[in-house]
């Protein structure tokens, strides 16, 4: 039951603000307009009614006391008119029940007061016309059948407080929706603002609004600005160290060249390179994409030069299903680099390796499958940490890089709003790395 409100409520905090503000509003006013009116209804009803009755009755006192029956008749047809009835001696003295429609609640009361003042009537009718009160009623000189207009006993629906109530709610719910909206936007500047900063672009933001959204404002800048140094410090400190190997290392090559070339010197210089090529790829990590500003580009356009440029060197690399055209917000050289370390995977664990991607209106999806031994479900978190060889132990001939490859292509996704996600390719049976990148 409740979790079936839950659908119905609407989604935005505008809706809710709305509904929270509407529904009591309205519940009340119904409540309160209901129960009065027809209270109030019910009472005049009772007192309009009640004065014809006396009226009636001194109608019927008049021709009771009359002397003869022409005397009573001649009283009836003077007085009758003056006090607005219609008069008649029916023939047929037949009498029935009372009668009136089943939503002529004021009817209900004219009735029961009918009946309560004036013992003397047999029947009342009040359905075959609606704007009169017909009854029966006993006199000394037989049945009389009495027409009354229904004005006289009920009072008129009150349209113009229904009305009045209806326009002003309908004016002072206006009235709250542009004050809400006021008050929401500062709420949704801030979402932007959080949002563009996930996706790497801080915007210009100033908290706005009621206290406790400022407050929120600010905690929120204070949490960018703590960021944003964080990932300097991290930058400059590992480019620092890469930067401070690279002169000792330069040195050890030099002096290993001018050594006479045998195995041993080879084998050394194989581990220079190996640990240039760890440096470079830190320096990779650390510089990350802070530098590069994102730009429309053609997602089509990107792969195509990545898959021409795996093919031209010679890499098992095809070209898969694509889906969408269109331009994304994105750092070209960032989403190139993320692609190629993808690729440069995959290649190495498998024969057959295929790229594509889906445009939709919300996200880029870039797909690499490969047909290799793939990555096991629960080592799959644990393979885009930094630093993380799963087998590198296994297959040391596969050429097992620094580890840094999928962290840094994480990376590249989060700096984009999305993210990395790895599963098993259906129809290859190796590895699916599929990178999102919101739009
Ligand atoms: N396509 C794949 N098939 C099977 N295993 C994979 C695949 N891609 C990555 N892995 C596993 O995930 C680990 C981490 O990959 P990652 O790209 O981060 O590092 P790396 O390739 O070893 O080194 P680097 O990319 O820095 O040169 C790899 O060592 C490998 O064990
Ligand atoms: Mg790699």
């Amino acid at each position: 039951m409740l979790s079936k409100l839950k659908y119905l409520m609407p989604r935005s905090l505008y809706g809710r603000a709305a509904l929270i503000l509407i529904v009591p509003v309205v519940t009340i006013q119904l409540v309160v307009s209901i129960a009065f009116i027809q209270r109030h209804f019910e009472r005049v009803t009772r007192q309009m009614t009640t004065s014809v009755a006396i009226e009636i009755s001194y109608l019927t006192l008049q021709m009771d006391n009359a002397p003869s029956v022409a005397e009573a008749r001649a009283r009836l047809a003077e007085i009758a008119p003056a006090m607005g009835f219609e008069t008649t001696f029916p023939s047929d003295k037949t009498e029935g029940e009372d009668v009136r429609s089943a939503f002529d609640l004021a009817g209900k009361e004219v009735i029961a007061t009918l009946r309560e003042t004036l013992p003397e009537v047999r029947q009342i009718e009040l359905l075959s016309n609606p704007q009169r009160v017909e009854m029966l009623i006993d006199t000394a000189q037989g049945p009389l059948w009495l027409v009354v207009d229904r004005g006289r006993v009920s009072a008129s629906n009150p349209h113009q407080l229904l009305v009045l109530m209806i326009l002003t709610s309908v004016l002072m719910t206006l009235i709250a929706y542009g004050f809400l909206r006021n008050q929401l936007r500062p709420i949704t500047k801030l979402a932007d603002a959080a949002a563009a900063f996930g996706k790497g672009q801080p915007i210009r933001y100033r908290p706005r609004g009621a206290l406790e959204v400022r407050a929120a404002g600010k905690a929120f800048l204070d949490m960018r600005g703590r960021i944003e140094r964080q990932i300097e410090q991290r930058t400059m400190m590992l480019s620092g160290i890469s930067h401070d190997l690279r002169t000792p290392l330069t040195r050890l090559r030099l002096g290993l060249s001018l050594l006479p070339e045998d195995e041993e010197t080879e084998a050394l210089l194989g581990d220079v390179a190996d640990m240039e090529r760890l440096i470079d790829g830190f320096l990779s990590f650390a510089r990350g994409d802070a530098v590069e500003e994102a730009e429309l580009t053609n997602p089509q356009e990107l792969i195509n030069r990545v898959v021409g440029n795996a093919v031209r060197a010679g890499l098992p690399v095809t070209l898969g299903a694509t889906l969408g055209a269109g331009e994304v917000m994105l750092r070209p050289v960032s989403v190139t680099r993320a692609v190629e370390n993808l690729i440069s995977n995959a290649v190495r664990f498998g024969s057959i390796v295929r790229v594509g991607y889906a445009l939709t209106g919300r996200s880029l999806r870039i797909s690499v499958e490969d047909n290799g031994s793939g990555i096991a479900e629960n080592l799959r978190d644990e393979a885009m940490q930094p630093f993380a060889r799963l087998d590198a132990a296994r297959n040391p001939n596969k050429g097992g890089g620094v580890g840094l490859g999928l962290a840094i292509t994480q990376d590249i996704a989060r700096n984009h709003g999305g993210k990395l996600l790895l599963s098993r390719s259906e129809d290859l049976g190796g590895l699916r790395a599929d990178l999102v990148i919101a739009c």
